[in-house]
């Protein structure tokens, strides 16, 4: 029975390396237009997709950023400036993909730009510090995505956007995780309306790597200023350990995280290029093995884990 079992196993899994590797035609007629390319996933992708012969359209946030990419890749790739928080920038993006895509249409449009700062715990931020991330990390993939639809349709291509393992597990406070659940749970929606058309969604939930958004020294310039910020009350009720706890817990996610940041791309390809893409793409071994099955743990235990590791505010009960 058991050997039936493992040999059923074995054949599903080998029926789905067979299905996954299936890659789409003309890939060098193909579009793809990617955020926030300056550094870190997308500047990698950008780069491995112009190896791969397709057709890249780079969005940087600044021109420095963007002519150095440009030096590092052919002449087929090209980069514009966009900011995704701010609506004209999105709307002269979307013209110059037009103009650039014609009756193709856009093959891939991958929501990459981000941000994670400031975090910290809830009570220590204000309103303003939630609206940042979110205008970044969420209504910027939503505008971008609602600006480029009609090409992406055109072409019956590939949304993907990059959400976290932090979106299905909100571990700290402020807006990163709540921005990351609000990816995914726009993401879900968009791919079954899309369906109808021929598009497929993709969501990329990445654990830890080392980029900007899990620099250590960001973080912890961050952190500084937003505890400068906070009420003498909050101060009192946390104390300064709490901080320290916090300011330490930084340097061990910089240091565990991982350095092979083409796991993400690498996924981020196969769901551009395979004729069959996964829905979802868990990236790194932590991701996989450790956070994802954590997010199916009942709430208790969750949430007993967590405080295991915490430290505690100075005044708690
Ligand atoms: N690294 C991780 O462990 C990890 C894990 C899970 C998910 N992610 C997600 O992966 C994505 C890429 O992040 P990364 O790790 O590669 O970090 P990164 O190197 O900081 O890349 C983020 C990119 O987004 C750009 N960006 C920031 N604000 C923007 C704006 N308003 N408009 C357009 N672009 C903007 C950044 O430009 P500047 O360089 O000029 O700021 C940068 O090029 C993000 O969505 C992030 O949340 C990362």
């Amino acid at each position: 029975m058991l050997l039936y079992l493992l040999a059923l196993v074995g054949l599903f899994y080998l029926m789905r390396w067979y299905r996954e590797r299936q890659v789409v035609s003309n890939l060098q007629d193909k579009y793809v237009f990617i955020t926030g390319c300056d550094s870190g996933f997308g500047n990698l992708l950008a780069r491995q997709l112009d190896m791969r012969g397709l057709r890249v359209l780079a969005a940087c946030v600044a021109e420095e950023g963007a002519e150095q990419l440009r030096k590092k890749t052919s002449g087929r790739l090209q980069t514009v400036i966009l900011d995704v928080t701010q609506t004209e920038s999105i709307a002269a993006a979307a013209q110059w993909v037009k103009e650039r895509v014609g009756d193709r249409g856009l093959w891939g449009l991958v929501n990459n730009a981000g941000i994670s700062l400031p975090t910290a715990p809830n009570e220590w931020l204000n309103k303003q510090d939630f609206m940042n991330i979110l205008n970044v990390n969420l209504l910027g993939v939503i505008e971008v995505t609602l600006s480029l639809l009609p090409l992406v349709r055109k072409a019956q291509g590939r949304v993907v956007n990059v959400a976290s393992i932090m979106g299905r597990l909100s571990l700290f406070g402020g807006g990163y995780c709540i921005s990351k659940y609000g990816v995914e749970a726009f993401s879900d929606s968009l791919r079954r309306e899309l369906s109808y058309f021929g598009v497929k969604v993709a969501i990329i939930e990445p654990g830890f790597f080392k980029t900007n958004v899990t620099s250590s020294e960001k973080f912890l310039q961050s952190i500084q200023k937003v505890w400068n910020q906070v009420s003498s009350e909050v101060k009192e009720i946390y104390g300064e350990s709490f901080l320290e706890f916090y300011q330490k817990s930084s340097k061990q996610v910089e240091q565990s995280s991982n350095a092979d940041v083409t796991l993400v791309t690498d996924c981020m390809e196969h769901a551009l290029t395979a004729c069959h893409p996964r829905t979802r793409y868990s990236a790194g071994w932590d991701a996989k093995l450790f956070y994802l099955p954590m997010s199916y743990m009942p709430t208790f235990l969750l949430d007993a884990f967590v405080y295991l590791r915490s430290s505690k505010p100075a005044k708690s009960l």
